[in-house]
């Protein structure tokens, strides 16, 4: 039986006031950091659904409006007017980049979107069949071991240095993790290619005929890349700042990022939307895939609905599905079953009271698989695809800690519910 009390407090001097924090935009928050010092007591928030980690100027979600701002910038505007390196100059360093800026910054990221060819070995280390997540979580934090000489975290260029270098290198091991599962060679980068287009050259490119560049799948996959780059404070960027605040290197943090966006209730959720989609195969099967998702004794869900935050649309979901539609035109694959069924089933899922009531509505995830599976990118490199666009935000957010000089480590308490003090037995039967 959970005791309630109103949780009035004080210290010796009868002052139990909190302070109350003001953002520019969004919730104010309750600063609860002097509670346990001065009070003795933690507050508990098992899934942080009401907690604010940290304090950050990069990005903006309103969940119930369903606005999603870098920087200040809808994430509309930008995925119609801007292009990804643009936005990922825009997350690290704050403002959008002047000429001169954008080319020094692109020609960073071309300087250094080669691989070490011992970290090109990496890969035959890995079964064929290995997931590319697996292998971008390997060969992500084998870069450690690689730039001893350039990741002193305590200097602000070096951190520069590193976080330009994990977006210029993304593209290449992602791409690398799928041509060594079908046996070809890896691919180097071709600078002539913008980044989206590289990207796509060396996931699709062979040595024995030229590149054909696809103008819209191109700026498709540029658009997808802009609308996964961050996310405010979701499980895979906390991973990234909670390993940052222990003074983990760079590849370090961005690998644990990998690894926590991996699961299926974050990152991985486009891989198993797709997965459902082709279970549910016809529109005549919608019906008992919606009776599954909302039976509890069913673990199944409704992969790409639902949000933590947005209790509204999420904004990327219109964008993608709008960019889907065109790819999708573009390649004469109006008809794709996969699109008819999806249309099918968000229709039915926000008539439902279950899924309206919830306020479940399809996120980025839900739309983003089937453009992908469009332009040819195989199920299981999707997730791969969102962490080569999320590793914009999460270096953003790992430069961001580094610069708030206070931050210390990040260590959370627990309510402890297990065995009280007791002594270790005299005799052990
Ligand atoms: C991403 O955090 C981010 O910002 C993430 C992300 C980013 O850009 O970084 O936006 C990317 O990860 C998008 C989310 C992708 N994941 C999925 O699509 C997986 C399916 N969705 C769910 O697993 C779920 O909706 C979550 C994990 C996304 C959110 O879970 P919450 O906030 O913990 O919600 P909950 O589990 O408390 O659910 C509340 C209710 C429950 O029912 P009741 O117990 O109240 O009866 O809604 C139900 C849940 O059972 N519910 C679903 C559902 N999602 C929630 N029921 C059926 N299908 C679903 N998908």
């Amino acid at each position: 039986m959970t005791k309630y009390v109103n949780a009035v407090i004080g210290d010796e001097t009868g002052d139990a006031s909190l302070p109350i924090l003001e953002g520019t935009l969004g919730p104010q928050a309750v600063d609860i950091q002097s509670l346990y010092g001065r009070h003795g007591i933690l507050a508990y928030d098992p899934g942080y659904r009401s907690t604010a980690s940290c304090k950050s100027a990069i990005t903006f979600v309103d969940g119930d409006a369903g606005i999603l701002a870098y920087r200040g910038y809808p994430i509309e505007q930008l995925a119609e007017k801007s292009r990804f390196l643009e936005v990922a100059y825009l997350l690290m360093f704050g403002e959008l980049p002047s000429a001169a800026e954008g080319t020094a910054f692109r020609d960073s990221v071309c300087q250094h979107n080669l691989l070490h060819e011992q970290v090109i070995s990496f890969y035959r280390g890995f079964r064929r069949d290995a997931h590319p997540m697996a292998v971008m979580v390997g060969v992500v934090g084998a870069l450690s071991a690689f730039y001893h000489d350039d990741m002193d975290i305590r200097d602000p260029q070096q951190r520069i240095n590193a976080a330009i270098r994990l977006v210029a290198k993304m593209p290449t091991i992602a791409a690398a993790s799928y041509t060594y599962s079908t046996g070809r060679p890896q691919r180097y980068p071709r600078n002539e290619y913008d980044y989206a287009g590289n990207f796509m050259q060396m996931l699709f490119g062979m040595p024995n005929r030229d590149f054909v560049v696809d103008p819209v799948q191109v700026r498709a996959m540029d658009r997808i890349l802009i609308l996964h780059a961050d996310h405010e404070q979701n499980a895979s960027t906390s991973t990234v700042r909670m390993a940052a605040s222990s003074g983990a290197n760079p590849f370090a943090c961005i690998a644990a990022g990998i690894a926590s966006l991996w699961g299926p209730a974050h990152g991985g959720a486009n891989e198993e939307v797709v997965k459902m989609l082709l279970e549910i195969g016809t529109p005549e099967n919608i019906p008992k895939a919606i009776a599954r998702a909302k039976d509890k004794s069913d673990p199944f869900r409704l992969m790409g609905f639902g949000h933590r935050v947005y209790k509204n649309f999420d904004p990327r979901a219109r964008v993608i599905q709008e960019s889907a539609r065109e790819v999708l035109a573009h390649l004469g694959l109006e008809n794709d079953p996969l699109m008819a069924v999806a249309l099918e089933l968000e229709e039915i899922a926000l008539r439902d009271e279950y899924f309206i009531e919830r306020k479940l509505y399809p996120n980025v995830d839900f739309y983003s698989g089937i453009l992908l599976r469009a332009m040819g990118i195989p199920t299981k490199m999707f997730t791969a695809v969102f962490a080569v666009a999320r590793t914009a935000g999460w270096v953003s957010q790992w430069l961001e800690l580094h610069n708030d000089s206070t931050h210390g480590i990040d260590r959370p308490r627990q309510l402890y519910v297990g065995s009280g003090l007791r002594d270790y037995p005299e005799t052990r039967g």
